[in-house]
């Protein structure tokens, strides 16, 4: 299986991309110049390293990058800076997973597994999910006022509403982290059909190691792929209880 990774170069993209080439399969991965892929992955003949902004990439570009691959798995997410969250592009997930899909679907081939990490800020209109009163209105008011949540939105309802269950051609899943942190090593997590708690008035943590790590065992495990496709997993890392609690 070779594996396509946008986003390679952030804070969860690139433990996807370690986590792949560790367990030694092939993976191919777009990152501007300035990003930074680690010296130890230069000389990896499992990587294929493909540097431009795929934010500006033609189809043909698309054709190409997934002409050889049987999975895409995207981490892509606006910088959290003014320029990245308010300046173009603004809609940088929604275009760039229009476009792999349009892609994949122009090949001739058989089936392409595509994993899109989103948020617990993505409602799942397919199970008409309920959110509070209030969180629904947060949710709204950000849908106006923040492009990077708007674009987590819009790529979301494009593989809900648009592929759908399809003709199969586009097999995906919609990973929902909470808040994300970093930690070091793969923790217990819990992995639910929709969220928990409010991701507004009682954010939960999830860490991007966990992600990652839930990402490459739906990419390896069959049975869980097939448990979890045209679904929205929710992820939350499993709190430990400490004395007094
Ligand atoms: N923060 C949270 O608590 C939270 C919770 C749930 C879900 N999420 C979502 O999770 C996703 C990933 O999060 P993360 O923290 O791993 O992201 P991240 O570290 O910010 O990585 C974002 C990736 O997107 C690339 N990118 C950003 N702007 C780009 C552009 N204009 N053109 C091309 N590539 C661009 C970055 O490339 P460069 O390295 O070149 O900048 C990087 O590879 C985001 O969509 C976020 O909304 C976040």
């Amino acid at each position: 299986m070779k594996v396509l990774i946008l986003g390679a170069s952030g804070a969860t993209g690139r433990l996807v991309l370690k986590h792949l080439l560790d367990r030694g399969m092939e993976t191919k991965v777009v990152i501007r110049e300035s990003a930074k892929i680690p010296d130890s992955h230069r000389d990896n003949k499992l990587l294929e390293c493909i540097v431009g902004n795929i934010s500006e990439f033609g189809m043909d570009e698309f054709y190409k990058l997934v002409a050889d691959c049987d999975a895409v798995v995207s981490c892509l997410g606006h910088n959290i800076s003014f320029k990245g969250i308010f300046g173009k592009p603004r809609k940088l997930v929604t275009n760039c997973i229009e476009n792999i899909c349009r892609a994949i679907m122009a090949r001739n081939d058989t089936k392409t597994k595509l994993i899109l990490m989103s948020t617990t800020a993505y409602r799942n209109t397919g199970m008409k999910e309920k959110y509070g009163c209030g969180d629904r209105m947060v949710l709204s008011t950000l849908y106006y006022l923040l492009p990077p949540h708007r674009d987590n939105v819009e790529a979301g309802l494009y593989l809900q509403n648009t592929i759908g269950a399809g003709d199969g051609k586009i097999e995906w899943v919609m990973v929902r982290p909470d808040g994300l942190f970093d930690e070091e090593e793969v923790s217990g997590y819990e992995v639910h059909q929709s969220p928990k708690r409010s991701s507004i008035s009682d954010p939960g943590k999830t860490s991007r190691i966990n992600v990652s790590d839930f990402m490459i065992k739906l990419l390896l495990d069959e049975k869980l792929w097939k448990e979890w496709r045209y679904k929205l997993p929710v992820l939350y890392n499993i709190e430990l209880k400490t004395e007094g609690n």
